[in-house]
């Protein structure tokens, strides 16, 4: 069965949001498509993962200590502290849950240049040291999955803009979704909706036009995904 997991991050509701009304343009056509038995939704603003404590950190390297890959079953028994099980229950289902996806649907605005605290705290929580690699075989377990990110900025961070160089979004995803999660960049897709304050930020009326059309490609990309 398809599996998608749409994660949202604004800290505004949807009818607020660019990215939100992205991604549910998203989740609706893949749905349309797939059905909703493998459709999952976590909104990351409205219930927030918490932030990695002391007991992720030590249990975390210790685990990586230990050099090879440890099922994600077997990790409790690494655990030294009621902190450490605590931390790894808050961990574990959020890691299950990413596994458990073909399709990861990231809702991402641009706050300060980068992604929210929001889905930062997520992303801290599910790369506990080696969870995405299988230990029977030391492959990667999300080589076929696919990460689609959908990013709103209030500016515009197209290339050959002024300030493509502050777009810390793309790279840090990419990143992020190559090096620690070992999902292959060709399953990797972004889509930006730019300049979405023109309409109410007076410094950047002459880019409405601009921010339109940014937004209209950004829905017909979207739609057009969804249906893959
Ligand atoms: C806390 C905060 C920080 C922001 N920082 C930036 C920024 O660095 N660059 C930018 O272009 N827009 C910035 N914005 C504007 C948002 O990126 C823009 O409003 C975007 O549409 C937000 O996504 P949303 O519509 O899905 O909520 C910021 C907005 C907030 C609330």
């Amino acid at each position: 069965m398809p599996t998608l997991l749409h994660l949202d991050s604004s800290a505004s509701p949807l009818d607020r949001s660019v990215s939100r009304r992205l991604t549910a343009r998203f989740a609706r056509a893949w749905q349309a498509r797939h059905g909703a038995a493998g459709y999952r939704h976590r909104d990351l603003a409205t219930d927030p993962v918490p932030l990695v404590g002391a007991g992720y950190a030590s249990l975390g390297v210790r685990v990586e200590r230990h050099g090879a890959p440890v099922p994600l079953g077997d990790v409790p028994s690494f655990a030294t502290s009621p902190a450490e099980l605590h931390e790894w229950s808050l961990t574990h289902p959020l890691i299950t849950e990413l596994h458990a996806a073909d399709t990861l649907l990231l809702g991402v605005p641009m706050y300060n240049f980068t992604v929210p605290a929001a889905l930062k705290a997520w992303i801290d929580r599910v790369t506990f040291p080696g969870a995405h690699v299988d230990p029977a075989t030391g492959d990667g377990r999300l080589t076929t999955t696919r990460v689609v990110v959908v990013t709103a900025r209030g500016g515009g961070y197209g290339p050959g803009t002024p300030r493509e160089p502050f777009d810390f979004q793309t790279p840090y995803l990419r990143a992020w979704c190559t090096e620690h999660l070992g999902v292959p960049d060709a399953h990797l897709r972004f889509v930006h909706a730019e300049l979405t304050r023109a309409a109410d930020v007076p410094a950047l009326t002459p880019y409405r036009d601009l921010a339109a059309t940014s937004l209209s490609t950004a829905r017909t990309t979207l739609t057009a995904l969804a249906t893959v």
